[in-house]
């Protein structure tokens, strides 16, 4: 790996084993992008890929005769209003009411490893010698502001990340209204946008556009989080590009908050993909002396399809975001109380479920939602962090000790960043809500935002939440948020800096994450969102793991999870076995179809175990007993590739081959069952051609084995059983394969 600097030529060339990045300083001392993608040779003379030419309507950057055009050029940060009519990367609002720039190069440095990004979340290196770090330094003379564009390369990984950071040296002050973390420039059209979008109950499912002249973008504006209806990513992949083959681009945002993710083809056909804080509603000032650092946006290319782009994904995030203990770690199996009771419960109540998930092997129990304040419905109680001792006499210390005693860890619901107006602390605090004098408060749920742009606020959750983690036997913490921000304004904030509010809003929960992670280094944080309504990179910094959707049915959630791991490792993806019929669909699955899925996540269980018969408990207890044997390969060791896409067809599959390709797992599931129907062949991906695997699956009470090579299963496939689907249910019927490698 290695940032080249090519000084007669003023070109940058970031490169590792597999991808080439060439920044070139153009004559207007503006930065152009020459080239990103598959690994190039190095040599003195990459400025032939930048191209111009006279056309109508140009726009010249430089006096005669040059005719460089910001207008036709690729460019790495470009701005507003120098004859460059497609969306700037960055807008700087001056005191003169100018929103025109003009930096120019002054220096740049190369360091080993990657500098932190501090209070933001970003990827990280361990050791200096994993990653190459390049910043450029520009200046812009009139309002006397710096940029610097940040560059990292990762050694290991076709990784790329980026940043910017703006830095105001004048006595005056500028308002920055647009501020990526990243633009890039492709040199054609010839591409398909990949997009994570949804809803509640049904998030990530993967959108495939195909790209034309003009703006395609996938954004949020929720305020308090990147939402369930887009997630801070997008692909581009050349039309034909297979899980295995064709080149890719992957653009993922390191960010919680209010995100735009975009490309604008222009006339030419030139790719310009941006992404960074959405610049609608946001401004943001800076006062002299006072810099402001963007995201930071990581960049994957891959020429081995889509499935090599999201192992990558994986693997950077799973060791290279996620910190902590936690992090080499695999998960414990968790009940959680939500779906088993909601509101309605008591201490028995949870003991004695806690007592029946300790006997089915399971050894995590998390107490849901309810257990403060006044909180027997959704209308009371957010903001009070103190036991509801009505409904749990032992407190939440007392509870935590007969938990641990059952033989299970103990963990919490909490949802920090919220209030009910039916509070304690509405009534002691009424002006802590994200709200605008004088216009309605909207509500959601019940309940409103408090305002974490405020020091004070964060303090007081901080301190009241302490409390109860100090008193208690706490190993895992939900952090839920359950509304999006309406009426964003901030009473503590003046006028001029009203359009922080959204961008400090987050800032404040990462203030919080970071104190309460710092502080309880040894609790399991799962981020939470109505489900998945905050499911980004952001949260993996803190948090990591996350609830993916409060969709439980095994069924919907092979789409969730399938569309989630385009980026997100298995270990990020909170999954539970919950009741049947489901209560989001009415739909009833096999518990086996439920536990197949669920496994390939974090794994867990969300139902009342006290009312499972005897046989019900054996059957998770096998469930509990296999996946303590595979979470390992599943969950960090292994490698996951996708096999067949609920988006196309009747069958998912899915499976996570270990690394050293001697052991795998695999779940296939099918929708409907079909009758007198065609034959089918599951092909694996991943595995060595040359190893001999036994390959197993559970025939009711037996283990069916057989043999194949590597080869056999993945080019010629194993053929599926249909009798074997009918048997497990038929409809919505799935088999778990096990691979093991026979020794030579
Ligand atoms: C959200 C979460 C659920 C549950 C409820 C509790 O909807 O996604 O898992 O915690 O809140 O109110």
């Amino acid at each position: 790996m290695s940032i080249i600097y090519h000084k007669n030529t003023r070109i940058f060339h970031l490169t590792n084993s597999s991808i080439s990045y060439v920044i070139r300083i153009m004559e207007n001392g503006q930065a152009e992008n020459l080239y990103y993608g598959k690994k190039i040779h190095d040599r003195e003379g990459l400025e032939c890929f930048h191209e111009e030419a006279m056309r109508s309507h140009l726009a010249v950057a430089l006096p005669e005769p040059s005719i460089l055009s910001m207008q036709y050029t690729r460019q790495e940060y470009p701005g507003y209003g120098r004859g460059d009519y497609r969306s700037p990367a960055f807008v700087i609002l001056q005191e003169s009411g100018s929103r025109i720039s003009d930096f120019t190069y002054v220096s740049h440095r190369i360091e080993e490893g990657k500098p932190s990004l501090a209070p933001l979340p970003a990827t990280y290196a361990e050791d200096p010698s994993e990653a190459q770090t390049l910043t450029i330094c520009f200046h812009d003379d009139l309002s006397d502001t710096d940029l610097d564009l940040v560059y990292t390369i990762y050694r290991d990984y076709p990784v790329i990340t980026r940043h910017a950071r703006i830095s105001q040296k004048g006595p005056e002050s500028v308002t920055i209204e647009r501020a990526m973390s990243a633009s890039v420039e492709l040199p054609d059209k010839k591409f398909e946008m990949i997009r994570l979008t949804g809803a509640w109950a049904r998030e990530r499912y993967i959108k495939t556009t195909p790209l034309e002249v003009g703006i395609q973008a996938v954004h949020s504006l929720t305020g308090t989080g990147s939402s369930a209806e887009a997630n801070p990513f997008l692909a581009l992949q050349r039309p034909g590009t297979t899980e295995s083959a064709g080149e890719v681009y992957g653009f993922s945002l390191v960010y919680s908050g209010n995100f735009l993710a975009q490309t604008e083809v222009s006339s030419f056909d030139l790719t310009r993909v941006m992404l960074g804080i959405n610049p609608e509603s946001f401004a943001w000032k800076l006062e002299s002396g006072e810099s402001f650092t963007t995201p930071e946006a990581v960049m994957v290319y891959s020429d081995q399809g889509l499935g090599h782009m999201s192992r990558v994904y994986h693997r950077l995030y799973r060791t290279r975001l996620v910190r902590g203990v936690w992090r080499d770690r695999p998960r414990p199996i968790l009940l959680n109380n939500w779906e088993g009771t909601y509101f309605d419960f008591d201490e028995n109540k949870l003991l004695e479920m806690a007592s029946r998930a300790a006997e089915a092997g399971i050894e995590l129990f998390v107490l849901d939602d309810g257990w403060f304040g006044k909180r027997n419905d959704d209308y009371a109680g957010l903001g009070d962090w103190f036991c509801n001792m009505e409904k749990i006499p032992s407190g939440i210390s007392g509870l935590s000790e007969k938990i641990e005693a059952l033989g299970l860890k103990f963990g919490l619901w909490v949802e920090l960043e919220m209030i009910n107006k039916d509070s304690d602390l509405y009534r002691a605090h009424p002006d802590w809500l994200i709200a605008c004098p004088g216009r309605f408060e909207s509500h959601s749920r019940h309940q409103h935002v408090l305002d974490f742009t405020r020091k004070e606020v964060v303090d007081h959750i901080y301190e009241m939440i302490c409390r109860v983690i100090d008193s208690s036997r706490i190993s895992y913490i939900k952090w839920d948020m359950n509304r999006y921000m309406t009426e964003p304004f901030s009473v503590a904030l003046p006028a001029d800096r009203q359009g922080e509010v959204m961008h400090r809003y987050i800032l404040g929960v990462y203030d919080l994450y970071t104190r309460l992670t710092e502080r309880f280094p040894e609790i399991l944080f799962e981020s939470c969102a109505s489900g998945g309504a905050r499911f980004d990179p952001g949260m993996l910094y803190f948090a990591p793991q996350a609830w993916t959707s409060d969709d439980t049915d095994a069924y919907e959630r092979c789409k969730i999870q399938y569309g989630s791991s385009l980026v997100y490792p298995v270990v990020s993806m909170g999954a539970h076995v919950s009741a049947v019929p489901n209560h989001q669909l009415a739909r009833t699955t096999p518990i086996e179809t439920r536990a197949a899925v669920a496994m390939f996540g974090t794994f867990g269980y969300e139902l009342d175990p006290a009312m499972l018969s005897d046989y019900d408990i054996e059957i998770i207890k096998g469930q509990t007993d296999f996946v303590k044997k595979y979470r390992d390969l599943i969950q960090i060791d292994g490698d996951f590739y996708r096999l067949l896409s609920p988006f196309e067809g009747n069958e998912t599959a899915f499976a996570a081959v270990s690394r050293d390709k001697k052991r795998a797992v695999a779940t296939f599931v099918q929708r409907l069952n079909k009758v007198n129907a065609s034959w089918l062949r599951l092909r694996f991906a991943g595995l060595a051609e040359d190893v001999l695997y036994r390959v197993s699956h559970q025939v009711g009470g037996n283990i069916l084995t057989t043999e194949a090579y590597g080869d056999e299963l993945m080019y010629a496939g194993l053929p599926i059983d249909r009798e074997e689907l009918l048997r497990q249910g038929g409809d919505f019927a799935a088999l778990v394969f096990t691979l093991e490698a026979k020794e030579a």
